[in-house]
Parts: structure tokens; C-alpha cells; sequence
């Protein structure tokens, strides 16, 4: 027998929407009307409830607090031109939290709760999707661990809930990044490949150091050598070498970025050469210096692709040429198609509200 899951609307809240402006908006600072909560609790989900955004109650010694067991997801919805609405790639997200969860030694989500939530919380707001070039709803559900009491042990009881802000762009202006030789973010063995809160906490010291600099972002290397790119924490990224675009394998340090698959599977479709493999700082140096380095761009649900304008390593500084036809640029405009609904979607990867 299977279990049984329920997601109920305890409330309707009345639309704080006409206050909105939707042509300056700032990543992730305005919410929706309404959030989705469930609790887990004697070892099995409760019932989902989706009830007004606002603050919720948890006591000073919830666990969540002191030892940071928590997870989250980045995903989209957008609106077509016709007023439809669509998810992208939910299944993808609910698996990868799933795996986050394992970690973490949370519970799993079930798939009911957490697509089929994410599709009444979405359908209960759809005004807040707006059409417009560039524009969507990011979607960030998130667990954490809220059982009561300050012993390092995994919680008892979690949290399950899903917020949704209406978006436009993470970045505004361009982004030069510095490719790290001295911190790290991840080593083998560890959470780099979760969706864990406490690797980004751990990266706003170094990305202060970073942005006191001039730069917006850094490209993590690996911790043991600090030789080879990994990813850069809100983004995977990309390096396009003559015409073959290349990017970092899989591995327990990097987050499996459904923006980067999705890059990965149109560069495929469009022919180009791809190798998914270790990169090196001294093979990127190299290439800059003989003028192969074609691009960088970075790859993620909030960032979506990104043109990395210029990047230092250690004193040695290059800035990318501007080109005509850049793969940045190429797959940005292919992924919006399909996001929009103004493309075939041949991978399967919108879901209609
Ligand atoms: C996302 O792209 O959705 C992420 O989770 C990155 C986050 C730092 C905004």
C-alpha cells in the first residue's frame, strides 16, 4: 500500500500584486500571495498546506538554526504568449533534492508533495507569472530541519515549504569572476554536489574578498590542487576553446546543474563538439594567451546563462573578446524558446500548470 498525499489551500489571500512593480525588480526580495508547508513528523508527511507567505513559528533551539541541516532548490515557471504556464523540468529539481535530502540525513520528499505542490502553489498565484523577455517566476522550495533542541543529532522533525518571487534578472551588469587559489568550496567526500544551505553560506566570505575587488563571482577550483574549474556556486560553467565547449564533470563537488544538462543537450543538438573533463587553469591560461579562448559563461536556474566578461587568476588578467555568434548567447536564446513555449519542446521539458 502506498501512502496517500494530500495538499490543501487552508487560506486564501487577498492579492498584494497592484503594489508590485514588475519592471524593476530585484532578485528575490518580493513573495507571492501564498507559500506550501508541510510538516514531517512520527516519520511520515502530514498534509500540505498552501496558506498566506508569511512568518512561520519556530523556536530559538530548532536544530536548523545550530547546525544547518538544510536544503533548497532554484526552478522557474513562465508564462507564454497565450497566458499558459509552465514548469521547467520539475522532476529533475524534485530528484536532486531528493539526493540533497539523503546527505543531509533528511527525509525524501515524495513526488506528490513536491511537483504536484509546486503545480497548485504555481496555478494559485499565476498572476505573478508575467510574459515578458526575461521575466519568471523563481520558484524556491526548501527543507529544514525544525525539531527543538541543541543536541548534534539529525532532527526528529522537518519542514518542507515552497516560496515562489516573481524575477528578472540575478545579474544586472557584467560579471568577472576569480578563479580560486586559496579558498574552496567543496572537497571529495563532502556536500558540493548537494543543494545545502551551508555551501553557500560558506562562499560569502570569499565572494566579499571577491567583490571588494571588482569581481562578481568566483570560479571554484578543486581543493586538493587548486588546478582544475569546477563550478562557481550560483552557477556551472562553460569554456569554449577553438568551437568545442567544454565544462567540469560531474563529481561529488559540483552541483548537477539542470541549466547546465540543458546547455549540454542543445549544444548536442546543434552539433557542437562537447568534453565533459577536467579543465585546467594552466590549459585556460594557455588558451587565452594563444587567443583559442573563445568564451566562459556560467550556467544556472536564477542566473540562467551568463557571459563571464573577464576573469583573473593569481596576477594573470584577461578579458574575453566580444564575438558575433557566441554559444552564450546561441543557447540563452534556444533555452528561452523552449522555456516560453516559442519552441518545439523536443526533450520533454515543460510541464503545463
Ligand atoms: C539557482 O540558480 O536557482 C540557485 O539556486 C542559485 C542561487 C544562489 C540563487
Amino acid at each position: 500500500m502506498t501512502d496517500a498525499y494530500e495538499i490543501v489551500i487552508d487560506k486564501i489571500q487577498e492579492s498584494k500584486i497592484s503594489t508590485t512593480d514588475f519592471d524593476n525588480l530585484t532578485f528575490g526580495k518580493t513573495f507571492t500571495d501564498h507559500m506550501l508547508e508541510c510538516t514531517w513528523r512520527d516519520g511520515k508527511w502530514e498534509t500540505a498546506v498552501i496558506k498566506p507567505y508569511g512568518p512561520i513559528m519556530v523556536e530559538p533551539s530548532c536544530k536548523v538554526f545550530h547546525y544547518g541541516q538544510a536544503i533548497f532548490e532554484g526552478m522557474k515557471a513562465f508564462k507564454d504568449a497565450t497566458g499558459d504556464v509552465f514548469l521547467f523540468r520539475p522532476e529533475d529539481n524534485w530528484i536532486r533534492f531528493n539526493e540533497s535530502a539523503k546527505r543531509l540525513a533528511m527525509p525524501e520528499v515524495p513526488k506528490e508533495v513536491f511537483v504536484e505542490g509546486l503545480k497548485a502553489l504555481v496555478n494559485l498565484d499565476k498572476e505573478w507569472v508575467r510574459y515578458g523577455e526575461g521575466l519568471s517566476l523563481y520558484l524556491r522550495p526548501f527543507m529544514i530541519a525544525s525539531e527543538n533542541g541543541v543536541a548534534a543529532a539529525p532532527s526528529t522533525e522537518y519542514k518542507f515549504m515552497i516560496v515562489m518571487s516573481p524575477a528578472f534578472a540575478y545579474y544586472k551588469g557584467d560579471v568577472r569572476v576569480i578563479i580560486a587559489s586559496d579558498f574552496s568550496r567543496a572537497a571529495d567526500g563532502g556536500v558540493g554536489y548537494a543543494k545545502a544551505a551551508g555551501n553557500y553560506a560558506a562562499s560569502f566570505y570569499p565572494n566579499n574578498l571577491a567583490l571588494a575587488e571588482g569581481y562578481q563571482q568566483i570560479i571554484w577550483t578543486d581543493a586538493a590542487s587548486h588546478e582544475y574549474l569546477e563550478e562557481a556556486g550560483t552557477m556551472n560553467i562553460f569554456v569554449r576553446i577553438g568551437d568545442t565547449l567544454l565544462t567540469a564533470p560531474n563529481n561529488d563537488r559540483i552541483l548537477n546543474g539542470v541549466t547546465r544538462r540543458s546547455v549540454l543537450q542543445l549544444a548536442a543538438d546543434a552539433g557542437v563538439t562537447i568534453e565533459e573533463r577536467r579543465i585546467s587553469v594552466k590549459e585556460l591560461n594557455e588558451a587565452a594567451n594563444n587567443g583559442s579562448l573563445k568564451e566562459i559563461f556560467g550556467s544556472g536556474t536564477a542566473a540562467v546563462i551568463v557571459p563571464i566578461k573577464g576573469y583573473k587568476h593569481k596576477d594573470f588578467k584577461f578579458e574575453l573578446p566580444q564575438l558575433e555568434d557566441s554559444y552564450a548567447q546561441r543557447f540563452k536564446e534556444a533555452l528561452k524558446d523552449i522555456q516560453y513555449n516559442r519552441a518545439d519542446d523536443q526533450h520533454g521539458w515543460r510541464v503545463k500548470i
